[in-house]
């Protein structure tokens, strides 16, 4: 029989608003983040995305409804190493009607905005795993979204570095308006967020 990792979990973020999701390794957080994001379905239950029902659509309309208001951030950084970072921070384009032409703009844009702008032509191969990271995050900021979730974005960073990525999404959601759901054991970021919910026994307390 299937596990039930989540019971009962309901939960809201509302624009500039920073939510923090903790609990233990295996608690359920990537589960619930990729529910939320619609790369999973959730057995039961609703998920609304700007008053639409993501959990009623199909997969291309999904896809869609995702590449326009969901930016999200992986742990593991989802780069395609043959491709230049402006490539692949351009990826979200292909799912987004009348973003084709200006596409190379807006990545500099976004790649500027984490201090990567001399970066487009390089390879990730020869990035830094902080620089890896930020560019992942100009990716998820690619199509304007009006949420961002992160998986553990500052896990595999030094100190210094993961301070600056903490500031750079603090100030995102402060000055962009952009509401961040994020999974995280980083007490830096917790110590930021409007709320911290707890994921424990399938339940947000
Ligand atoms: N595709 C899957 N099939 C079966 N079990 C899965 C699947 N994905 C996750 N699980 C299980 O669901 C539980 C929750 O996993 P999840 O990755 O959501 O935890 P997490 O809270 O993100 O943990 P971590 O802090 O280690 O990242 C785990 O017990 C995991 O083994
Ligand atoms: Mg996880």
């Amino acid at each position: 029989m299937a596990r039930q990792v989540l019971r009962g979990v309901d939960l809201e973020v509302a624009p500039g608003e920073l939510v923090c999701l903790t609990g233990r390794s295996g608690a359920g957080k990537t589960t619930l983040l990729h529910i939320v994001s619609g790369l999973e379905r959730a057995d039961e239950g609703e998920v609304l995305l700007d008053g639409q029902a993501l959990n009623r659509m199909g997969e291309s309309g999904r896809a869609q409804l995702r590449a326009r208001t969901i930016g999200i951030v992986f742990q593991a950084f989802n780069l395609l190493e043959h491709l230049t970072v402006g490539e692949n921070v351009m990826l979200p384009a292909a799912f987004l009607r009348g973003w084709v032409e200006n596409a190379r703009d807006r990545a500099g844009e976004v790649l500027d905005k984490v201090g990567l702008g001399d970066r487009f032509e390089a390879l990730p191969g020869v990035l830094s795993g902080g620089e890896r990271q930020r560019i992942a995050l100009a990716r998820a900021l690619f199509a304007v979204p009006a949420l961002l979730i992160c998986d553990e974005v500052t896990a595999n960073l030094d100190l210094e570095t993961a301070r600056e990525m903490v500031a750079l999404i603090d100030g995102l959601r402060r000055d962009e308006n952009i509401a961040v759901l994020a999974a995280t054991h980083d007490e830096a970021l917790v110590r930021l967020a409007d709320r911290q919910l707890r994921l424990e026994d399938g339940k947000l307390r």
